[in-house]
């Protein structure tokens, strides 16, 4: 099982490090990531749940708000809390954390790392990214082994790209980061780009083909 881009993510009901949740009212009318690693008390995902706690500041200014999910039972997870606290030097912790005991979620969305087991035996979840937009469908996904811990500035990254294409008609090249150029989508006519987009240069290439046509951020 897992999930397709644009298809609606599914509304979890959980326990969590705060209680009992519905995803979709958890995140509400913005934006949401739903992140997964393998195991409490791991140094990688000790570093990565310490580096999305100091960047609540920079989520909550793009409107998203952040879930984390593991195997590992609610208390697990609030005695947890305090050591990545503690190794990351931080006094809050700005978002809950989704116990998965029984796999359920971590089948249902493709997570599970067949390679990483827990003592019993029993598959870990890998390190997956879901982006969903306001409208709950998922705008992009990312699936890390258990060795590689992720980007969390690459993600805000790629959320900076995905607010910004949703509502223009361009999209972001490669390494692009908030207000660099972006390239004028190829469903948008010559006609159209004049108007939409007058600062837009055509690059020439051997081809001849116009469709490499830059402009400013819009
Ligand atoms: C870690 O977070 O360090 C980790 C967890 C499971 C397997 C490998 C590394």
């Amino acid at each position: 099982m897992g999930i397709n881009l644009g298809e609606v993510f599914p509304n979890l009901e959980c326990d969590t490090t705060v209680g009992h949740i519905k995803l979709h009212d958890y995140w509400g009318d913005g934006w949401g990531i739903l992140f997964s690693h393998p195991a409490d008390f791991t140094p990688v995902c000790t570093t990565e749940l310490g580096t999305v706690a100091s960047l609540i500041p920079e989520f909550t200014k793009r409107n998203v708000k952040c879930i984390a999910l593991s195997c590992d039972p609610v208390e697990s997870h609030n005695n947890w809390i305090k050591d990545i606290q503690a190794y990351s030097n931080i006094k809050s912790f700005g978002y809950p954390i989704i116990s998965d005991p029984n796999r359920d979620y971590a089948i249902k969305l493709g997570m599970l790392d067949p390679a990483e087991k827990d003592k019993a035996g029993l598959p870990l979840t890998a390190r997956a990214v879901f982006i969903v937009g306001p409208d709950k469908k998922l705008k992009l996904s990312l699936l890390y082994p258990a060795t590689t811990g992720r980007n969390f500035n690459e993600v805000l990254r790629v959320i900076d790209s995905l607010q910004l294409t949703a509502y223009k008609k361009v999209a972001t090249p490669a390494d692009w980061k908030s207000g660099g150029d972006c390239m004028v989508l190829p469903t948008v006519s010559k006609e159209d780009a004049a108007k939409l987009f007058p600062k837009h240069v055509v690059k020439d290439v051997p081809s001849g083909k116009e469709y490499i046509r830059i402009t400013p951020q819009p």
